[in-house]
């Protein structure tokens, strides 16, 4: 028996696709060779942030609907974050009536419990639980990201800021206990992985005890063996000196923070609940650039949020400009059913169109300089895979800038010195030196 995932969204989400694998895998399926030509089963790991993302998913389950007629005994499950929204399961269910699974984002660890009730019942199941207590699942994910491997830490958000529709898919913040995580990281170390990723959507509200996200990160960099720590997300009204001073005493720390300020407006920032103004935000890295004056700050950014005047996305241009970002994700305001921002009033759609355009064309011009001052430098890159069309090796420096180059031979999962001669863009590519 063999199954295929197909995963939409976040790397929460990717990371919870390899935890579906495990199940899966536990359950007795490999993973099919061919995608959907030859799986047994067939799962979508789900998003919702943004109406895209929904539009793919609906287009994608509904694109099944002949491959399930024609092949008997198939089974398609949909899970993830679209399915734990508020009357989103029973919208799936009659859209699409071959879906034979719907489980949300607290039912993963019944997966297979819910395929053996599918198969006894005959009928479709549906399984979207309220948030559970506990932390631990259990699952051996099957990791498929080598040499990078990602690690829960915190899950859930309390934030609430008013665009976003995670706190109601999520649930409450729930942090995994210290010694865990200490012990899941010690032991990808030791089985060869090179990069590990602590994933939370707010890290900084990681608390065991008398650890919070600082005191962990510390401890994880501490742990013995040649590897490099990355981390997202952090929130800007949760910025700590002590973050900075950790990250600047340990070298396997990557000199990178995503920093998401959505805005550069108060107003807007205030509207979304986000709890810090432009000047906090900008203070907080003057602080960790005087600290760490070569680290890397990246962004995320959202135009058009309700009500939002034509000046204030221009706060939002000049944010850019002086927080001099290394890159950025760039979001159109996409209205969510429950939040408060959707009961707002809303900014027509070729306004945020326009507006858009302008930010990615700003944020891409600092991208190109920066990369454009790397020729000639030598950077320390991870080589992550083999891009079978440009015929290279590619691998990302600790600022997360992508290097590519070529090599006779396989150099997957180690790190190498790469000479920068040419920047394409956001991409480097350079030779092993
Ligand atoms: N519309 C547009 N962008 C959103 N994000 C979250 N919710 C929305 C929404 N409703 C963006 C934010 C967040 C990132 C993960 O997605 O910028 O940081
Ligand atoms: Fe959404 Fe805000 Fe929580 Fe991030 S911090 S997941 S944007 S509510």
């Amino acid at each position: 028996m063999k199954y295929h995932i197909v995963t939409y969204g976040c790397q929460m989400n990717l990371h919870e696709s390899e935890k579906i694998a495990g199940v899966l895998k536990e359950a007795g399926y490999a993973e099919a060779a061919q995608g959907t030509e030859d799986a047994d089963i067939i799962v979508f790991n789900t998003c919702c942030i943004r109406e895209n993302a929904e539009n793919h998913a609906f287009g994608n389950i509904g694109a099944l609907k002949k491959l399930k007629r024609q092949k008997k005994g198939l089974l398609i499950a949909v899970g993830g974050c679209m399915v734990q929204e508020e009357g989103k399961a029973q919208i799936l269910k009659e859209k699409f009536p071959f879906i034979d699974i719907l489980f949300g984002t607290h039912d993963l660890p019944a997966l297979k419990s819910l395929i053996e009730r599918k198969q006894s019942e005959r009928r479709a199941v549906v399984s979207v639980s309220e948030a559970r207590s506990a932390v631990e699942d259990g699952i051996s994910p099957v990791r498929t990201s080598y040499p990078n491997a990602w690690v829960n830490i915190v899950y859930g958000c309390n934030n609430f800021c008013s665009y976003c529709i995670v706190p109601y898919v999520r649930g409450r913040e729930r942090s995994r206990r210290a010694d865990d995580v200490l012990a899941e990281v010690s032991s990808l170390v030791r089985a060869g992985y090179k990069e590990i990723t602590l994933l939370g959507q707010n890290v900084d509200s990681y608390r065991d005890g008398d650890v919070g996200f600082s005191e962990l990160l510390d401890q994880v960099a501490g742990i013995e063996g040649k590897f490099r720590i990355r981390f997202m997300t952090s929130h800007p009204k949760d910025f700590s000196p002590a973050l900075v001073d950790v990250m600047k005493r340990h070298n396997n720390i990557c000199k990178h923070l995503h920093l998401p300020a959505q805005s550069g407006n108060d107003r807007i920032l205030s509207l979304m609940n986000r709890r810090y103004t432009r000047q906090k935000y900008l203070d907080e890295i003057a602080l960790l650039k005087r600290e760490i004056p070569d680290c890397a700050v990246t962004t995320d950014l959202i135009v058009a949020f309700p009500t939002e005047t034509e000046a204030e996305f221009c706060d939002t241009l000049s944010l850019v400009k002086e927080a001099d970002f290394d890159s950025a994700f760039m979001f159109v305001y996409s209205p969510r059913k429950g939040t408060r921002a959707a009961e707002m009033e809303q900014i027509p759609e070729a306004v945020a169109k326009e507006r858009i355009g302008r930010l990615i064309a700003l944020v891409n011009a600092n991208t190109r300089k920066k990369s454009a001052a790397y020729v000639g430098k030598t950077v320390e890159i991870l080589c992550e895979d083999f891009d079978a069309k440009k015929g290279m090796y590619l691998g990302r420096d600790e600022y997360g800038r992508m290097g590519y180059f070529k090599s006779e031979k396989n150099r997957v999962g180690e790190f190498v010195s790469l000479r920068i001669r040419e920047a394409n863009g956001i991409s480097l590519y350079g030779e092993i030196e």
